[in-house]
């Protein structure tokens, strides 16, 4: 039986809400804007502006379990607290099977692909590294709801495919950067006129047809924030609300490396927030990451909770974890490193960890047996 992401819309939701109020309840009230935090927000705000410093990047601190409240200094900082939180908590929040997850919804809609619009985010250098890979497999199979956003030239990626959006945002893996791709990649799916907004990385496959029958199963026209957060408890944040005042929020954000959606419904809500540059400012207000202001939006200032799905995955998780068996029902998968050791699904041939690190390759015959490429007669 398929492990859906829950069951009809409304359950979802209302069970979303549950646990949002759950959280609310069983968290100690947010502690009173502790003097010490909101004066060292003010002082960076009066510093030179930059990534040097990014006070709310300490909100991650007091999310992670046990951690020590702490200033983080960078986003690689960010990212590796990310992970030892996740290292703590276990399994991961989204992925563990939830009682929730009940029979396989009904379609709500039946969606072609040109309804859903794909935002793949990558850098120029990681073109050939990683992209030639995904263009390979998933991305060969469905170009017409693939986008691609990057930051500089590339004939050759060009030739291969039509729809690459050069940002001219900075290829600095910068907080900045990151928002400044995404403000593009929102943009775009406004004008686009589909009915979802799917973001993935450049080291993300999308299994299109889970993915669509995932989205199938929600009404565009409503709001749906469709993702796996990767930390086990809301990020606690402080919110720049006038130029001298700053007051903590929490919410929950779906992690950007794992992939989410959202509806057409919910996008355009957001849209005095992250439409035409308003997007940026409002990561300024927060001076979180992109993933973390498109949470910030939805469900700090849109009131509309996350729908957690597990069968999005990010290579800040255990992904040999993930079921063999089970493979073509995951709607993302990643690969990279975790805990120091070479993160990927564990999936058998055709082809060997050598010629196959990521594992997409073999991921994408067992998928797409008719792929010319594909050996014949292979063994999973
Ligand atoms: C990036 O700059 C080029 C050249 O000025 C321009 O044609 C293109 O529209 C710009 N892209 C975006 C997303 O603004």
């Amino acid at each position: 039986m398929l492990k859906r992401c829950g069951r009809r819309l409304l359950l979802a939701l209302a069970g979303a809400l549950l646990a949002c109020l759950l959280v609310l309840t069983a968290d100690p009230p947010p502690p009173p804007v502790p003097a010490e935090r909101g004066r060292r927000a003010l002082r960076s705000l009066a510093g030179p502006s930059g990534a040097a410093t990014a006070p709310g990047l300490e909100a991650a601190a007091a999310a992670a379990p046990g951690a020590p409240v702490r200033e983080v200094h960078s986003l690689s900082e960010y990212f590796s607290l990310l992970t030892r939180s996740r290292r703590d908590v276990g399994p991961p929040p989204g992925g563990a099977p939830r009682p929730a997850d009940g029979p396989p919804r009904p379609p709500a809609e039946p969606l072609a692909p040109r309804d859903v619009f794909i935002a793949v985010k990558t850098t120029k250098k990681f073109h050939r590294a990683r992209l030639d890979l995904l263009l390979e497999t998933w991305i060969s199979r469905h170009e017409e709801m693939t986008f691609i956003f990057t930051d500089g030239e590339d004939e050759a990626l060009a030739r291969r495919t039509g729809h690459v959006v050069n940002t001219n945002c900075s290829a600095a893996h910068s907080r900045q950067a990151l928002s400044c791709k995404m403000a593009v990649e929102y943009d775009r799916f406004i004008e686009s006129g589909r009915k979802w907004f799917c973001h993935v990385d450049d080291d993300n496959y999308v299994n299109v047809r889970a993915l669509l029958r995932l989205l199938g199963s929600y009404p565009h026209t409503q709001d749906v924030y469709l993702g796996k957060p990767s930390l086990d408890r809301p990020i606690q944040a402080t919110e720049r609300v006038s130029e001298n005042k700053v007051r903590p929020v929490h919410f929950w954000f779906a992690t950007g490396g794992a992939g989410f959606c959202i509806s057409r419904g919910l996008a355009l809500k957001m849209s005095p927030w992250a439409s035409g540059g308003h997007f940026m400012s409002t990561a300024e207000r927060i001076r979180l990451p992109d993933d973390c202001t498109i949470g910030y939006i939805v469900e700090a200032l849109l009131g509309v909770p996350l729908v957690r799905c597990g069968l999005f995955h990010s290579h800040l998780e255990n992904l040999q974890q993930v079921p063999a068996s089970e493979l073509h029902e995951q709607v993302t998968l990643s690969y990279g490193m975790f805990e120091n050791k070479r993160n990927s699904v564990h999936i058998k041939g055709p082809f060997s960890v050598e010629a196959d690190p990521s594992r997409f390759r073999s991921v994408h015959c067992h998928l797409y047996p008719d792929t010319p490429w594909c050996p014949r007669s292979a063994i999973f």
